[in-house]
């Protein structure tokens, strides 16, 4: 399986970065939330009081942040100026404003180079919204997770604190929105992407099943 590239796409709270990590530790490949390097950005821009709702003023600043990713499944990291930011990129505050960030093209196109920089040789799981469709369309594997709105609110709440399922609920929506309608390589499911329903599913049977289909591609 040398160079596999397994691209893993779909809406927050599918199962994507949990799955992807297991596949990737049960295959000893690396792995790349490219996600990751979305709030990254985000989290720089809102620290530098860049104004988000100025998509312009967002393109201008998209290449000034250096970003440094770890690509080890056990212990994938994140730094904004040799800065470790795996903590600050989950904050509330980065989640509501990373879709702005990441709508603006000039952001996209910095990071869509790094991200396939990164993919190199391949040996890699690489998780986002657009890595069928757009980062890696020539990966041999590439998987579209979902779930129902309601499973993927449940597992976004027990993951945090100080919220409800119908809040998770509606914020995912509107991320959810923001992100398929995006000019810019928006979420979407590649045309020979494998969709994989993940709703009735605990973690361990998402991986089984996600290493049966690299197993029958590959
Ligand atoms: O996977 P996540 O929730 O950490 O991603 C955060 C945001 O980054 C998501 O709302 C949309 C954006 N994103 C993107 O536009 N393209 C990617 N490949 C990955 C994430």
């Amino acid at each position: 399986m040398a160079g596999l590239v397994v691209a893993m796409d779909g809406p927050s709270g599918s199962g994507k970065s949990s799955a992807s990590r297991g596949v990737a530790r049960a295959l000893g490949l690396r792995y790349l939330d490219t996600g990751a390097m979305y709030r990254a950005i985000t989290w720089w821009m809102l620290q530098g009081e860049v104004d988000l709702t100025d998509p312009a003023a967002i393109a201008v600043r998209a290449s000034e942040p250096a970003l440094s990713m770890g690509t080890d499944p056990d212990a994938p990291t994140v730094a904004v100026d040799g800065v470790d930011a795996a903590g600050p990129i989950r904050t509330a505050e980065v989640t509501a404003a990373v879709s702005a960030v990441s709508a603006v093209p000039e952001v996209r196109r910095r990071l869509v180079a790094e991200q396939r920089e990164i993919i190199g040789a391949g040996d890699i799981v690489v998780e986002g919204r657009d890595i069928g469709t757009v980062v890696a369309p020539e990966a041999p594997v590439k998987i579209y997770l979902t779930a129902s709105a309601e499973a993927r609110a449940l597992r976004r709440t027990a993951e945090l604190t100080g919220t409800t399922v119908e809040a998770q609920k509606a914020a995912m929506a509107r991320r959810d929105t923001l992100d398929s309608t995006r000019k810019t390589d928006p979420l979407a499911k590649a045309a020979d992407a494998v969709e994989l329903d993940t709703t009735a599913l605990n973690l361990e049977e998402v991986i089984a099943e996600v290493l049966r289909l690299i197993k029958e591609k590959v």
